[in-house]
């Protein structure tokens, strides 16, 4: 009776209220599984990998441990697990649910569905392989961003490698009833003793993410700019966690039709080896063809010869978590590097920035040196990071830098509005941008000021720094770590007749040093500066999940009165050249070309 009572109370004060036990912790024996170490965006292995007998609760587990011993209150804290909805995600919630409970979490936040973008989540689980593809045969993987939204650091990330390896049991509360993900709303559960109370919430994923890029645009602006009867648009979200922000977004808020939305419907295998994208929600020119092929760009970047059909002004994509993002024009791809030079000298037009100006800007090493020269202009201060935008982290927490913008060769962009990158804020960003140059319905007789017409003046401002990355994917991961160590080994011992008659400026092993918290980044990369302004970049890539990436970064600078309207993948090939004979890469690889260039 006493029971009934208080349950009784207990659902007039929360109307979607449940009485459950849970408290049961049980505490069960486990065993290590090797290789759990995070790379550059949290854990990510085979998809059947993380199906294995506890192999995801070892790694939870570990998480945890790592909080606990670094006194990081656990107890009556909020947290918050999701995904981009790849294959296996659903399930997962579930055990990391139980493990976070058995730890001490009081309230757990869920997207409907499970469903939350990598820049909508803070003190979080996220199950993501960001835009790697998913499916029970191909990627899965998991990683904590802090509480304040940031990736876990380096310190967090070794110390949780270093917990799997040692890991001999789980704590989980077993009795926690499976939690239905897909109906919004609160549910409490106390256990039958009364003395523990959890609270379950599943929540709208779109709504916080979306008022908070209302705070850094004038959406009413972009609203009226994308409302002109000369302008369309194209959005692909490749199957990821962006669609529903997408209709949110630019059909609820800004009106326009749902055919301007492209593959928006999430996808546990984000459409399949049979998609266009076979399954590679990665926005880029070799995945994101369907978007491509409609904006007339063709796979070398290049306006496609001879299209037919009316091509939208402007199209934009994301990756399977969202946090990347691709801009094109009709007939134009932006490269990143461009994108995030061309965003830092229209900074005025965006909202978030028209206080006190942009005060600092960051780019990772291997991005290319567009940015610098918007900064020297701007006479502001520019870092180089490692790659990963953990390294943002500090620098964007620094009040002096604030409003900073930062982004990536690898199609991330952001600002410090949140700690991860954006892939909803970059659209916008141009979208304001393109408002800003098209003002005012007077001048609607004037031709519209597009993607276009933006990139080439910015070239004829401040030259163009050709781009193209060349990848050779799945080497042999001994085989890539002897040629980067025979370079960083040569390093100061170049002859001075190596570089094909460049005069080179620096050759050496990148190694941060963060200005903030004086932490040490060794070892991220070999670079090759020329007193021209070209460089050679070699890094392996972090996020691979078999074998490795070696990843070639090619950028050759052509001054304002050069020839910007070369062929990209033609300009950097000289250097492209000289990097193949500088690396051996061939000698040590066997590879005679790259699986992709970019
Ligand atoms: C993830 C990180 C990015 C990083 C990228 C590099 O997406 O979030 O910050 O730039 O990985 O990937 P790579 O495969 O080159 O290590
Ligand atoms: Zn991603």
């Amino acid at each position: 009776l006493l029971l009934l009572a208080s349950a009784a109370a207990n659902s007039m004060l929360y109307p979607h209220a449940r009485q459950d036990a849970f408290t049961h912790v049980t505490t069960k024996p486990t065993t290590p599984y090797s290789g759990q170490k995070p790379g550059t965006s949290g854990l990510r292995k085979k998809t059947r990998d993380f199906m294995q007998k506890d192999y995801l609760a070892n790694f939870v587990q570990s998480v945890f441990n790592t909080l606990v011993d670094q006194k990081v209150p656990v107890e009556k804290g909020t947290l918050v697990i999701s995904g981009d909805g790849r294959y296996f995600n659903k399930e997962a919630i579930q055990i990391i649910a139980k493990i976070a409970v058995a730890a001490g979490v009081d309230r757990l936040w869920i997207g409907q569905n499970g469903l939350l973008s990598t820049p909508a989540a803070i003190g979080a689980f996220i199950l993501s392989a960001s835009h790697n593809p998913g499916g029970i045969d191909e990627d899965f993987g998991i990683k904590f961003n802090g509480m304040n939204g940031a990736p876990a650091p380096e310190q967090v990330t070794n110390s949780i490698f270093e917990k799997t390896k040692q890991i001999s049991e789980l704590k989980m509360a077993d009795d926690l009833p499976e939690i239905d993900i897909s109906k919004i709303g609160k549910t409490k559960y106390d256990s039958p003793d009364g003395k523990k109370h959890l609270e379950v919430e599943v929540f709208d994923s779109t709504e916080d993410h979306v008022n908070l890029l209302k705070k850094c645009f004038d959406f009413d602006k972009i609203k009226q700019f994308v409302s002109r009867k000369d302008f369309s648009m194209c959005y692909d979200a490749l199957h990821g966690v962006q669609g529903p922000y997408a209709k949110k977004v630019f059909c609820d808020t800004f009106g326009l039709p749902s055919s301007i939305l492209l593959n928006c419907e999430p996808k546990e295998d984000f459409g399949g080896p049979n998609s266009p994208s076979h399954g590679h929600a990665d926005p880029n020119l070799a995945n994101a063809r369907e978007l491509c092929d409609r904006m007339g760009v063709g796979k070398d970047g290049m306006p496609i010869e001879g299209h037919k059909g009316d091509i939208p002004a402007f199209g934009a994509a994301a990756d399977g978590d969202a946090d990347r993002n691709m801009i094109l024009g009709s007939k134009v791809f932006v490269s990143p590097s461009d994108s995030l030079a061309i965003i830092a000298d229209n900074i005025e037009c965006i909202p978030f920035f028209q206080k006190s100006g942009l005060k600092a800007a960051a780019r990772s090493m291997p991005t290319s040196r567009a940015l610098d020269l918007v900064c020297e202009s701007k006479k502001i201060p520019c870092f180089e990071t490692p790659t990963g935008w953990k390294f943002f982290g500090n620098l964007m927490d620094c009040e002096q830098y604030q409003p900073f913008l930062c982004g990536e060769e690898s199609f991330g962009t952001g600002s410090n509005h949140i700690r991860e990158k954006d892939g909803m804020w970059a659209v916008l960003a141009w979208l304001q941008i393109l408002a800003s140059k098209n003002p005012d319905q007077a001048l609607r007789s004037k031709p519209l000021v597009t993607v276009e017409d933006i990139v080439r003046a910015h070239w004829s401002k401040y030259g163009r720094n050709y781009y193209v990355r060349y990848d050779y994917e799945g080497v042999e991961l001994a085989q890539a770590e002897n040629m980067m160590k025979y370079m960083s080994d040569m390093a100061g011992k170049w002859p001075a007749d190596a570089f094909n008659g460049m005069e080179i400026e620096t050759a050496d092993v990148f190694k941060y040093n963060d200005p903030v918290d004086k932490s040490v980044s060794d070892n991220q990369g070999i670079r090759f500066i020329f007193k021209n302004g070209s460089r050679i970049v070699f890094r392996v890539s972090g996020t691979g999940v078999v074998g490795a990436t070696i990843r070639l970064y090619l950028e050759k600078y052509e001054g304002p009165s050069g020839n910007l309207n070369a062929h990209p993948l033609e300009t950097v090939k000289p250097i492209a050249e000289l990097a193949l004979k500088l690396s051996k890469l061939e000698e040590f690889t066997g590879r005679k070309a790259p699986s992709v260039m970019t």
